[in-house]
């Protein structure tokens, strides 16, 4: 059944939250889920904002085992689905920004479907801080966005010394999406 008139559902409910006119395409979460490095499966990986599960589906299928996949969803209604709609899988219902305190560790990569761009920058700051906190050396924070510059603001970048690669743009999204990959570079210092 498709997984649309429950999505539109939350967003008339929780327009902020939600943020998007619909779910990730498949293209989307595809492109999204090859960006968890080889090297990171088997290990944990940790989901933001899965929403009714498009990217959660994708990473299984990039063969991220379910007990090693964490996701974080800060609506009671979508974390249910995920629970219901994806066994094994941990599903926290939990804001992005209480990672830090999971006690998760060595995390390989945080997959973000959250709406970066409706969140304000002190929150986005503390999701990214609670992130790195829990990636292990090298490990990625990976944001599609819709706008045309990077998801977090240059100023953010440069105080968290992030450097970040940018995608090509999935026109097979509604609406096109582009992807970033953020790294930390303090540990190079
Ligand atoms: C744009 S939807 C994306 C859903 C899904 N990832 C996709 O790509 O189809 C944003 C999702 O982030 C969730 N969300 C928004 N702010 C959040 C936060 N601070 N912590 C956790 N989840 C959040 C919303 O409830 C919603 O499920």
């Amino acid at each position: 059944m498709s997984d649309l008139p429950f999505f539109l559902g939350r967003l008339v409910r929780r327009p902020h939250e939600v943020a998007a006119v619909a779910p990730s395409s498949q293209a989307l979460a595809r492109a999204m889920a090859m960006e968890v490095p080889d090297d990171a499966i088997p290990g944990p990986v940790v989901e933001l904002g899965p929403g009714t599960g498009r990217i959660t589906r994708a990473l299984l299928e990039r063969g991220v085992a379910p007990p090693d996949l964490h996701c974080f969803e800060m609506s009671a209604d979508f974390a249910d689905h995920i629970r219901h709609n994806f066994d094994g899988v941990n599903v926290h219902h939990a804001p992005a920004q209480s990672l830090g305190q999971s006690g998760l560790r060595d995390v390989g990569a945080v997959i973000s479907g959250l709406p970066l761009l409706s969140i304000p920058n002190p929150v986005v700051e503390d999701i990214l801080n609670a992130s790195f906190s829990v990636l292990r050396p090298g490990g990625v924070f990976v944001q599609f966005t819709y706008g045309p510059t990077p998801p977090v603001p240059e100023e953010l970048r440069e105080k968290l010394r992030l450097s970040h690669i940018r995608g090509r743009r999935i026109w097979n999204n509604l609406p096109p999406a582009r992807i970033y990959t953020f790294r930390g570079t303090a540990e190079l210092a």
